[in-house]
């Protein structure tokens, strides 16, 4: 079986089977900003969903992921109210939205794998459900805006999964472009792609082997607070505290407001001065950006964990690492390092070795290029 790339995806209806790939995505920095209007840096990266597509005769959608023993089944003549447990609900929420706008679903069978880890903060669930959203537009032969299909994708994530994220990752899986890194203002939802490093630097994703668990309360809580730092403060929201005389406005607040506060505002700072130094080719300054990222979402937005703590500590033990931090929503997944491409293979065995001295086990690694948005391949 040959898969050949399809350059206008959603212009026509299949009557034949296709395989759709939607990227997962890594945040160079601009953590835990997007829910407060501020500014994000994700690139998607070469760890994928993949899934592929045989038309059926009737109204039903069977998904069978490979990991999962168990197929589930919609019937697409109903309107979905909820996709049930663990990853279903991801694509229910997807079709949902599709049926809200009177899209006619036609039935197919999907079979679901990946090289993109789940739990791992490289955003599997925004990957699922815009490979879903690529699949239901090619069967349709239409194809929705962009910026609509991320925003229906994020509802599905909200009232499906009911995990309040912010636009961030949606958004970095449906615009990537290859070779460049999204820099994306949720405040007003403009964007430019940033390009992505010369062959001198590379991006290096450890994975900590904690899967986020506590992600789902930790990450409303979190949002909650920022909400009420705002509200304090008087500001729709913690960008706009970053635009005044914010470490006079601070002290006002109580103390976890005050550090949930904080660490947005400087993270927002961080993130302009990492674009800057990126597109000067200045790694130190883009480095040290990374390394404070990662101790203000330690110290102050409270986000990290011990085995993520302990990778940052080890990068800054090993030569031509220029900087490092955790990345995604936080309490496990990965970190994302700025690593000199020269000395990859001896940076990635220094992180092994220290890795399994402190905690006895392996972490997976691996480099990644600034991968392409969804895509669809035709079967033939
Ligand atoms: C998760 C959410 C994103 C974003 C990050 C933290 O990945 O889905 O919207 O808030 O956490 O930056």
């Amino acid at each position: 079986m040959l898969l050949q790339r399809d350059t206008s995806p959603a212009s026509t209806s299949r009557a034949t089977g296709f395989t759709v790939v939607a990227p997962g995505r890594v945040n160079l920095i601009g953590e835990h900003t997007d829910y407060n209007d501020g500014l994000v840096l994700p690139m998607a990266i070469d760890l994928s969903i993949q899934i592929t597509v045989s038309p059926r005769q009737d109204r039903l959608a069977v998904l069978q992921s490979e990991c999962a023993s168990d197929a589930v089944t919609f019937d697409l003549s109903r309107v979905l109210v909820t996709g049930g447990k663990d990853w279903a609900c991801y694509p229910a929420g997807v079709l949902a939205g599709y049926q809200r706008l009177g899209w006619e679903i036609p039935g197919f069978d999907a079979l679901i794998s990946a090289t993109l880890p789940s739990g791992g903060g490289l955003s599997s669930s925004a990957a699922l459900e815009l490979a879903i959203a690529t699949l239901i537009e090619t069967l349709c032969g239409r194809s929705l805006a962009f910026e609509d299909k991320a925003l229906l994708c994020q509802r599905a994530e909200h009232e499906f999964a009911r995990v309040p994220c912010g636009i961030m990752d949606q958004f970095a899986v449906t615009f990537a472009k290859a070779g460049h890194a999204l820099l994306l203002d949720c405040r007003d939802r403009s964007m430019r792609h940033v390009p992505m490093l010369c062959g001198e630097v590379s991006v290096l994703i450890i994975n900590s082997g904690v899967k986020h668990s506590l992600a789902g309360s930790e990450y409303s809580q979190r949002r909650a607070q920022c909400e009420s730092a705002a509200k304090l403060l008087d500001v729709s929201s913690l960008r706009q505290a970053s635009d005044g005389d914010w470490k006079t406005m601070l002290t006002a607040l109580p103390l976890v407001e005050q550090k949930r506060a904080r660490h947005v505002i400087t993270e927002h700072e961080r993130t302009m001065t990492f674009v800057a130094a990126l597109e000067q080719s200045d790694w130190r300054t883009a480095g040290a950006a990374m390394y404070g990222s990662h101790d203000s979402l330690r110290d102050d937005f409270e986000v990290s964990c011990a085995e993520l703590d302990a990778l940052v500590e080890i990068a800054h033990t090993i030569p031509g690492v220029h900087g490092c931090r955790m990345t995604g929503g936080g309490f496990g997944g990965c970190v994302v390092a700025l690593i000199e491409t020269a000395r990859s293979p001896q940076i990635m065995a220094e992180f092994r070795q220290a890795y399994r001295k402190h905690q006895g086990v392996d972490a997976e690694m691996f480099v990644t290029r600034a991968a392409a948005g969804p895509r669809v391949m035709s079967l033939s």
